[in-house]
C-alpha cells in the first residue's frame, strides 16, 4: 500500500465533508436545519417552507413561497408512460423498490445532457422530484388495494394533496381531516434532513461521480430501505405487534436484545450512531402520538407497549451503558398507522420527508465542487501467486 490508511469501519469517526445545512449535537440531543431548531420548525412551519429552507438556505418570503409552491404544482402530474412501467410491478412489490425504480426511471424521461455540456436543468429536476415523489408513492398503495390511482389536485397544499392521492375514491368525496394533514406536516418536517446519515452519504457519493440527480436520489431511497436505517420504522411496528401477540411481555424482548450476540435480536427504533441522548425528533413524535391518537379517537394498544418498552430499556444498564435511546423510528409508525397509512408504506413516508434534505445535500456537494468519493482500504488478501492451468488444479 502506498501512503498511510486509517481504517474506520462505518465511518464512525470520519468527517466526509463540510456542510452548512444541518447541525446535530448527539450529546445534547440538538437538531437544527440551517440554524433553526427542529422544535420551532415542527411547531410553526410547513413542510414546503422547510424544503425551501434546506435547499436554498433561507426561509422563503411570502412571494418566494408562492412561486415555489406554484412551480411544484406545475409538475405534480407524472408522465403517463411511467404508469406503464409501474403497471409491470407485481401487486405485492414493496413500495420502496417501486419508488427507487421509478425515480431512477425519471432520468430517462427528463435527461440531462449526457455530455454534461448542455444547460443546467438542476432547478427543474428539483421541482420535478418534489412534485412527483408523492404522486408516485401513492400509486403502490392504490394498486395494493386494487383501487384506481388518483391524479394530484393542485388546489390542495402539499400534505393534503398526498392524503387525497392516497385515500380518495371515485365513489365518494374525500374530506381532508386537518388533524391528519397537520400530523403529516410535522412528521415530514422531522424527517427532512439529518446531516451525513447512510442514505444522504449515498446520495452524495453517487452524485460525486457527476451522476444525475434522479440516479443519486434513487440510490438514497435504496439505502434508506435497509432495516438498520429508514426501514426501521416498519420493523418497529412489526416488533411491537409481535410483543402484543406474545402477551405484551416486553421484558422478554428487552432480554433478547441484551443477548443480541446469541439471539441476533435488536430493539428496532432504539440506538443511534450520533445521538447518545434522546433523539429530539423521538421526543416530539412521542408527544404527537398521544395528541393525534386522542384527537382521532384511535386507541392503539401498541402505543402502550412502546411506552412500556421504552421505560424498561431506559432503566436497564445494558441500554444505559450503551446510551441507547428511542430514535426517530420508534414512535413514528404508530402515528402513520393512526393516519391510515399501511406498514409497508412507512419507509416511503420517510423518503418523502427526507427528499428535500437529500436534494439540499446533493446541491451543496455539487456547488462546493467536492471531489469524487473514493475511499481507500487495507488489503488483507493473498500475496502474489502464479496462475495454475485448470488441468493442474486440485
Ligand atoms: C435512522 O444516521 C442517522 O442519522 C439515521 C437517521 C436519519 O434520520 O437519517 O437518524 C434514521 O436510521 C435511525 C436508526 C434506525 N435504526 C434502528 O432503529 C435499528 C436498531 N438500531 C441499531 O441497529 C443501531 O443502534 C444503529 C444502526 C442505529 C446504530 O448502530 P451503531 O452506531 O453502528 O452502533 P452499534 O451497532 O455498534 O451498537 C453499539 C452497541 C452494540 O453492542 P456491543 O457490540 O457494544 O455489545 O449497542 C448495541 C450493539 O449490539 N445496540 C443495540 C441496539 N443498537 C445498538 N442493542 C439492542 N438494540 C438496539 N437497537
Amino acid at each position: 500500500q502506498t501512503g498511510y490508511v486509517t481504517l474506520d469501519k462505518g465511518y464512525k469517526n470520519t468527517g466526509a465533508t463540510k456542510s452548512a445545512i444541518t447541525f446535530l449535537d448527539g450529546e445534547e440531543g440538538i437538531l437544527r436545519y440551517r440554524g433553526y431548531s427542529i422544535e420551532e420548525l415542527a411547531a410553526k412551519a410547513t413542510f414546503l417552507e422547510v424544503a425551501y429552507l434546506l435547499i436554498y438556505g433561507e426561509l422563503p418570503t411570502q412571494e418566494q413561497y408562492s412561486k415555489f409552491e406554484n412551480s411544484i404544482r406545475r409538475h405534480t402530474i407524472v408522465n403517463e408512460d411511467m404508469r406503464k412501467i409501474f403497471e409491470g410491478f407485481p401487486v405485492n412489490a414493496h413500495p420502496m423498490g417501486v419508488l427507487s425504480s421509478l425515480v431512477s426511471a425519471m432520468s430517462a424521461f427528463y435527461p440531462d445532457s449526457y455530455d454534461g455540456k448542455g444547460e443546467d436543468k438542476t432547478e427543474l429536476h428539483i421541482l420535478r422530484l418534489l412534485a412527483k415523489l408523492p404522486t408516485i408513492a401513492t400509486w403502490s398503495y392504490k394498486k395494493s388495494q386494487g383501487h384506481p390511482v388518483n391524479y394530484p389536485k393542485n388546489s390542495l397544499d402539499y400534505c393534503s394533496n398526498f392524503l387525497h392521492m392516497m385515500f380518495a375514491l371515485p365513489v365518494e368525496d374525500y374530506k381532508i381531516d386537518p388533524v391528519v394533514a397537520e400530523a403529516l406536516n410535522v412528521l415530514l418536517i422531522l424527517h427532512a434532513d439529518h446531516e451525513q446519515n447512510c442514505s444522504t452519504s449515498t446520495v452524495r457519493l453517487v452524485g460525486s461521480s457527476q451522476a444525475n440527480l434522479y440516479s443519486s436520489i434513487s440510490a438514497g431511497i435504496s439505502a434508506l430501505w435497509g432495516p438498520l436505517h429508514g426501514g426501521a420504522n416498519q420493523e418497529v411496528i412489526e416488533m411491537l405487534e409481535a410483543i402484543k401477540a406474545d402477551g405484551g411481555d416486553v421484558a422478554k424482548y428487552v432480554d433478547m436484545a441484551k443477548n443480541a450476540k446469541t439471539t441476533g435480536f435488536r430493539l428496532f427504533g432504539f440506538g443511534h450512531r450520533v445521538y447518545k441522548n434522546f433523539d429530539p425528533r423521538a421526543k416530539i413524535i412521542k408527544k404527537a402520538a398521544d395528541d393525534v391518537l386522542s384527537k382521532l379517537g384511535v386507541n392503539d394498544p401498541v402505543l402502550e407497549i412502546a411506552k412500556q418498552l421504552e421505560e424498561l430499556a431506559l432503566n436497564d444498564p445494558y441500554f444505559v451503558q450503551r446510551k441507547l435511546y428511542p430514535n426517530v423510528d420508534f414512535y413514528s409508525g404508530i402515528i402513520y398507522r393512526a393516519l391510515g397509512i399501511p406498514t409497508n408504506m412507512f419507509t416511503v413516508m420517510f423518503a418523502i420527508g427526507r427528499l428535500p434534505g437529500w436534494i439540499a445535500q446533493w446541491k451543496e456537494m455539487r456547488e462546493t465542487k467536492e471531489p469524487i468519493g473514493r475511499p481507500r482500504q487495507i488489503y488483507v488478501g493473498e500475496t502474489l501467486r502464479d496462475f495454475v492451468p485448470m488441468a493442474d488444479r486440485k
